[in-house]
């Protein structure tokens, strides 16, 4: 049986209802509702014990966890984790646990300044929370970890391609500027034993890195730098300097700063590696970048570029587009179209 289309009336009440969906995975993960149903069916007042919640209104909440098929209830009235409410588990293989607790409490908040940021050109998130979305993290560690490991995980899935992508097989040293906790750099000097790294970044990042290259074995070839790549502190002298993931974050002027800032200190042979996703010409060949362009309005002053539009920032920096790779990214991306590509450039 086929099941009825949508009118575009329910359509369009389903966008505006949204929010719901959003709290409900939220709350389900900050009272840790799937941690504690991972050993099997649980009655409500029981959960409500183990949660510390109001067990009637617990009780409703759980109900509309079926209606939105992340629990089961069985006849005997218990509840059981459906396979998409087992993805927030904590322990879960590929848990969504962390990400839902960032958009709980990052995006859902800062989407409230959409219209301001729309109607001005500045960030709804500074409007909503006071301050710029690299402060709030500086000044709030717990939520800034979570932002990392979001990064982390995102660069996961472009590392495999970034890896088979490029050929770093010549360089000796390589900054990953703005790298995070180290995920990027990491693969590569695993995959290029010649290699040694420097992470640069914030200072608050750092700490986490340096766990980041020790578990992974990479610490005696990887060290931490820190700084604020739009001071002049960026090091000086390596072959490759990578900025991934990093422009996009930015408005042209402050662009123009990282990239001075690196194509100053960058030796006449070495390469920058901007590794960025393009936007299309067509708005519906990659719907992830628009709606990526519109998170980087609302959180920070960024946009997602073109092709194009990148050539130009690096000339106007003193940098020559020598080479464009596009890469595959996995796993979150899996099925859909993406233009995420190695812009590698030289100094002209
Ligand atoms: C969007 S994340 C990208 C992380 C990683 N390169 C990736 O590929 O996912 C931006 C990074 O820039 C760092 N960052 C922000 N402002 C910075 C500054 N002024 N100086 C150095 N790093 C900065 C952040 O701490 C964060 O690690």
């Amino acid at each position: 049986m086929q099941t009825p289309q949508k009118t575009p009336a329910e359509i369009v009440r389903e966008m505006a209802g949204g929010f719901t969906l959003t709290q409900v995975v939220y709350t389900a993960v900050k009272l840790g509702i799937a941690d504690h149903l991972k050993n099997g069916s649980m009655a409500s007042h029981e959960l409500a014990h183990a949660v510390d919640a109001n067990p009637q209104s617990l009780h409703r909440f759980l109900r509309m966890m079926v209606v939105v098929n992340l629990l089961l209830q069985k006849e005997d009235g218990g509840f059981i984790l459906s396979a998409l409410g087992e993805l927030l588990r904590t322990d879960h293989p590929d848990s969504l646990r962390n990400r839902i607790l960032y958009i709980g409490e990052v995006n859902y908040p800062a989407a409230q300044g959409m219209s301001h940021a729309v109607q001005t050109g500045e960030p709804g998130f500074d409007h909503i929370f006071g301050m710029p979305f690299f402060e709030y993290f500086s000044r709030n560690p717990h939520t800034g970890a979570l932002f990392n490991e979001l990064m982390s995980q995102g660069v996961e899935d472009r590392v495999a391609g970034i890896v088979a992508a490029y050929d770093f097989s010549k360089a000796r040293t390589i900054v990953d500027v703005g790298g995070g906790k180290g995920t990027l750099i990491t693969a590569i000097l695993k995959a290029n034993p010649q290699a040694t790294g420097i992470l640069f970044d914030a200072p608050t990042v750092l700490a986490e890195a340096e766990n980041y290259l020790a578990d992974n074995g990479v610490a005696d070839r990887c060290r931490t730098v820190a700084g604020d790549f739009f001071q002049d502190t960026v090091p000086a002298g390596a072959d490759i300097y990578i900025l991934s993931n990093i422009l996009h974050d930015w408005e042209d002027a402050r662009v123009q700063l990282i990239l001075n800032n690196c194509s100053g200190v960058m030796p006449p042979d070495s390469r920058l590696l901007v590794i960025e996703q393009l936007m299309p010409e067509q708005v519906l060949d990659a719907p992830v970048t628009v709606a990526s362009d519109v998170s980087m309005m609302l959180l920070l002053r960024g946009r997602e570029r073109t092709e194009a539009e990148y050539g130009e920032i690096l000339s106007l920096a003193g940098l020559q587009v020598t080479s464009l790779i596009p890469f595959a990214a996995t796993r979150i991306y899996s099925g859909r179209k993406t233009n995420w590509a190695i812009i590698e450039s030289k100094r002209l």
